[in-house]
């Protein structure tokens, strides 16, 4: 009998000693990483988007979310978890994911201003002095893209193309080296004209108040190809 019983035991340990071994077969190390992008909320994102968990929670959303859900994701991570970013730095990562993993494109309206690294700091720059009490420059992101539609703006302009009015990245790339730009421009979105890209008019914004013709210009401004040629 105690032969017996003690073949079994052995067998038992036999077993698990081969558990155990299952158990300890190491896994190949894959650090999470965000994926790089040029846009600026890239380091903010890096700098304050891994303070609490791994990167793995965004590289594993569903794809396709659009600039709105991942802005929408930050504002979360900042409103209900407490993540210490401001309101600027929620835009700005909510671009770069959009961009980097959902469905916006560089070119979106709603992702330009946002795109570069200057559009944020030059905002506060040029906005100030106006007095206007249209809000401060560093709200302008959702009230330029307020004006855009409500003065079809985008119908007769695209970003990257000419529609009937000059492609934003002509623009840019015009008057980006003028100083004073802003005020050129805004200037010129206000009385309208004709004459500088063909004969087509475009009409006169006179109902635009100074800051929010100042904001829609620096949008304009800040089109990616005015950083090129
Ligand atoms: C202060 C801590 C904290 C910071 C900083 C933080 N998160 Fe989170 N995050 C959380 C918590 C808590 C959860 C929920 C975890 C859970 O439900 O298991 C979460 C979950 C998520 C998820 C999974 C989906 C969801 O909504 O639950 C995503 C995506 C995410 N975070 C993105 C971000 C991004 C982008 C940033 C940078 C803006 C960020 N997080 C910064 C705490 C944080
Ligand atoms: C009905 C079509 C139309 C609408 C609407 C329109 N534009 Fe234009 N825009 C044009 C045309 C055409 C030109 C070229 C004018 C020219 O050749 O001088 C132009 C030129 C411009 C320029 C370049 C100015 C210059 O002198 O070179 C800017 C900036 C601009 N538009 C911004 C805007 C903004 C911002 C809005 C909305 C507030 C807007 N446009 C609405 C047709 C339009």
């Amino acid at each position: 009998v105690r032969a017996g019983a003690s073949a079994f035991l052995c067998l038992v340990a036999a077993a698990v000693v081969a558990d155990a071994r299952e158990v300890t077969i190491t896994l190949p190390e894959v650090p999470a990483v965000l994926r790089a992008s040029p846009m600026p909320g890239y380091a903010i994102a890096e700098r304050e988007c891994t303070i609490c968990h791994s990167p793995d929670y965004i590289n594993f959303q569903p794809p396709g979310m659009d600039q709105a859900q991942w802005t929408g994701e930050a504002n979360k991570m900042h409103a209900a978890f407490g993540a210490p970013i401001t309101d600027d730095d929620i835009k700005l990562i909510g671009a770069y994911l959009a961009v980097t993993y959902g469905s916006a494109k560089l070119t979106d309206p709603g992702i330009v201003p946002l795109a570069t690294a200057a559009s944020g700091a030059s905002q506060g720059a040029q906005g100030g002095g106006e007095g206007s009490g249209s809000g401060s420059a560093a709200g302008a992101g959702p009230s330029v893209q307020a004006l855009l539609a409500n003065h079809a703006c985008l119908g007769c302009h695209a970003v990257d193309h000419k529609v009937v009015g000059p492609s934003f990245n002509d623009v840019a790339a015009r008057f980006r080296s003028h100083p004073g730009a802003v005020h050129e421009l805004s200037a010129r979105i206000r009385s309208g004209g004709t004459g500088t890209w063909g004969t087509v008019p475009m009409p006169p914004m006179q109902d635009l108040t100074q800051a929010q013709a100042d904001s829609l210009a620096q949008y304009v401004l800040a089109a990616p190809g005015g950083a090129g040629k």
